[in-house]
């Protein structure tokens, strides 16, 4: 399948209001105070992609079944669409929303709250799908494939999904969100959907289905999106035999309205307002608190709701006194399970899910408070020495024949992480030599 560079992103171009932590491949997240909705416009939802946008061919696009199947077979897009098809609001989340909170910092996207949108898809179950196709009770896994492939060396995007989740009947192929036909950015002409998983199970563009008996082996299910067995002390370095898949989105809350660093005039009435999700489980309460924590008070909680979909909450709020004020929110679902106060830190900088904050201004005698999030991830790299010069040069002729130094200005990482990823880039095809790379690290380590 050929790939689309530059072209697939300028036609892209309504996506304009969202963050780009990656240009190419497409990485942009939802400001939040876009979220103002139950349902997410389709151009204000983030986009994940880990290889660049493919070039689909409606016409000619077919679905392959194989495998574990009795009767393989090729479904064109219109055989998937004459099938008896659903209509759900499923809220997705990529695992990695809030990564750029973790301390200390791990590669990856640097998401802050925004990787998060609800929509309504319409598709078949994949059940049916294969049904139709005979499937074998060998079968323990699906494995699927979308039409994006590895840039370099790197592997193909492919996940994998435990049978019995599937055979649950909720899991999709969807080819229509928010009743428009499914955009390229976020899978045309074919996305799964697993409801209340991570979004990272929703393959785009799917091209390939497969039952087998074992789970898929390549490292986008054996080493990425795991998490380990029991919390590890930050920092720490853990065995993929240490770990264990990601299967679930857990409990969390964001605020969207007010603004973070927002100014509010004492005794004008505002409204707390944002979403709450656990996954499968239904959210059953959201507290917010005015003072720091200090004392909680119940939010309404919207009228629209679905199994697999966030819940709006709002908390009506005239501030009296000017001052600084921490508003937070927890959420807690019908299994009884909580937002913590601190999440637990994992390596790949999954499922952060701490007590939500924002802080606003009450009175217009206060400056606007600075954000309470880390770092600036948008920091230009300045090259100040002829090393930082040489260093500068060769991210440019290294590392942007795949991708642009957006991604790597926004890390985080100190040396030993930047030994990690260089050794995983040069793996991909990164042109470095032993001299190159210490130069490299230590201009990335002191940028
Ligand atoms: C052969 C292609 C290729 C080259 C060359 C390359 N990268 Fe990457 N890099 C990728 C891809 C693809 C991703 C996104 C992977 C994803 O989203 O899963 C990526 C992601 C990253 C990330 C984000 C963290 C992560 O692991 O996803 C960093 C940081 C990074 N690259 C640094 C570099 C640096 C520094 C260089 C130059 C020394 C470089 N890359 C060269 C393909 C490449």
């Amino acid at each position: 399948m050929s790939m689309l560079g530059g072209s697939a992103i300028a036609a892209l171009a309504d996506s304009s209001s969202l963050i780009v932590h990656s240009a190419r491949p497409q990485d942009l997240e939802t400001p939040v105070h876009l979220l103002t909705t139950w349902i997410t416009p389709n151009d204000a939802f983030y986009i994940r992609s880990h290889f660049y946008t493919p070039a689909i061919d409606a016409q000619t696009w077919q679905l392959p079944v194989d495998g574990d199947v009795a009767r393989p077979l090729a479904l064109t897009l219109d055989a998937i669409r004459r099938m008896p098809s659903r209509d759900v609001p499923v809220t997705l989340e990529c695992a990695g929303n809030g990564r750029g909170n973790y301390d200390p910092p791990v590669a990856g996207v640097q998401w802050r709250r925004g990787a998060v949108g609800n929509a309504r898809w319409t598709g078949v179950p994949l059940a049916d799908v294969l049904r139709k196709a005979g499937l074998e009770p060998s079968a323990k896994f699906i494995w699927i494939d979308g039409a994006d492939t590895g840039l370099g060396r790197a592997p193909d995007f492919i996940r994998s999904v435990p049978i019995d989740k599937v055979l649950r009947g909720d899991v999709l192929l969807a080819y229509a969100m928010n009743g428009e036909p499914l955009p390229l950015a976020h899978g045309f002409p074919l996305r799964v959907i697993v409801p209340g998983w991570e979004g990272a199970y929703c393959v785009k563009w799917v091209n390939h289905i497969t039952a087998s008996d074992h789970d898929h082996p390549g490292p986008f299910v054996s080493a990425s999106y795991r998490i380990p067995r029991r919390p590890v002390p930050p920092g720490s370095v853990v065995n993929a035999a240490d770990t264990v898949p990601i299967r679930g989105l857990v409990v969390k809350s964001i605020i969207t309205s007010p603004a973070d660093g927002a100014a509010l005039m004492p005794g004008q009435a505002a409204t707390i307002s944002g979403f709450a999700w656990s996954g499968e489980y239904a959210i059953r309460t959201v507290e917010v608190s005015i003072d720091g924590g200090r004392s909680w008070a119940f939010a309404r909680l919207g009228d629209d709701h679905a199994p697999h979909a966030w819940r709006q909450f709002t908390l009506p709020w005239r501030p009296r006194d000017p001052g600084s004020r921490v508003l937070l929110s927890r959420a807690t679902d019908v299994r009884g399970r909580r937002q913590p106060l601190a999440a637990d830190w994992n390596p790949g900088g999954y499922l952060f899910n701490a007590v939500d904050s924002v802080r606003v201004n009450v009175g217009e005698e206060l400056a606007a408070s600075p954000s309470h999030h880390p770092s600036d991830p948008y920091a230009p790299i300045a090259a100040v020495t002829p090393q930082d010069e040489a260093a500068a040069e060769l991210l440019k002729t290294r590392c942007t024949i795949c991708h642009a130094t957006d991604l790597i200005d926004a890390q985080r990482l100190d040396a030993n992480g930047w030994q990690r990823e260089l050794t995983k880039m040069t793996g991909w095809g990164a042109q470095l030599s032993p001299s190159e790379r210490d130069l490299l690290i230590d201009y990335l380590i002191r940028r």
